[in-house]
């Protein structure tokens, strides 16, 4: 694991943008996008640049089961509002949460990332250390499915809905096993809340416990983290 320390979040989203801008003029082709606050800084600074992503295809890591795609909750509308809109790429997936199977259409979703193998792969992290929506004690070599999130997670996400009943109980998200065919995978994690569980995952033992501690065995992963998200790291 190569772990970055930056100043703050623009700072490792100008870091992301450059390592991902390099990738591409290297011919990367897809790019693994996660939702959630911290990329944020990432896809502005991808907004603002010269890049041209319309012959690129993205990958979406997760999202809420039963949540209408317009919904402004849904990672369909985060994606469209954050970044597709401003820079379109000639294919986005998204996991479909509306799906009527959402067994079938977690099998689909494995379909396309084998045709469209993720070059580099975007991860935020959950205070519990929950990557996509893999929560502690997934599968470490699981595939796209259904889970169903955690307390901590549902208390996490209530900050976006008007009542914390509106929280989905359920989302689709990519596997450990599936996140982990990246073949680079950049982590972003800002601020103080994230510092336990960027503790676990860099010095801690490999564990579903905490499921981006398996980033510990990928060849190629770095960590971009500001100083508060590293201030539990012993070195
Ligand atoms: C959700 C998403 C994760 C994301 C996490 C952290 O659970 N499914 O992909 O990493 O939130 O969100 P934030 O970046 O807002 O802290």
């Amino acid at each position: 694991m190569d772990v970055k320390i930056v100043k703050d979040k623009v700072a490792g989203g100008q870091l992301a943008f450059d390592i991902i801008k390099e990738d591409i003029t290297n011919g990367a082709k897809v790019l693994g996008l996660a939702t959630g606050s911290t990329p944020i800084t990432l896809y502005q600074a991808m907004i603002a640049s010269d890049l041209d992503f319309s012959n690129m295809t993205s990958i979406n890591l997760d999202e809420y089961v039963g949540m209408p795609f317009d919904n402004p909750q849904s990672y369909h509308q985060f994606m469209k509002d954050n970044l597709f809109n401003k820079k379109p790429f000639a294919h986005s997936y998204v996991p479909d949460g509306m799906a009527e199977d959402i067994e079938q259409a977690a099998e689909d979703y494995e379909k396309i990332i084998a045709a469209n193998p993720i070059d580099v792969q975007i991860l935020g992290i959950g205070r519990n250390g929950h990557i996509g929506f893999n929560e502690p004690g997934s599968d470490l070599e699981g595939r796209t499915h259904k889970v169903q999130l955690t307390e901590s997670t549902i208390e996490a996400n209530k900050r976006f809905f008007e009542r914390e009943e509106d929280v989905p109980r359920y989302a689709i998200s990519m596997g450990i096993g599936s996140i982990m065919q990246g073949k680079k995978i950049i982590l972003l994690a800002y601020g103080e809340d994230k510092a336990d569980a960027i503790k676990a995952t860099v010095e801690g033992p490999v564990t579903s416990h905490v499921p981006a501690s398996v980033l510990q065995n990928h060849d190629d992963a770095i960590i971009i983290i500001d100083e508060a998200a590293a201030s539990k790291l012993s070195k």
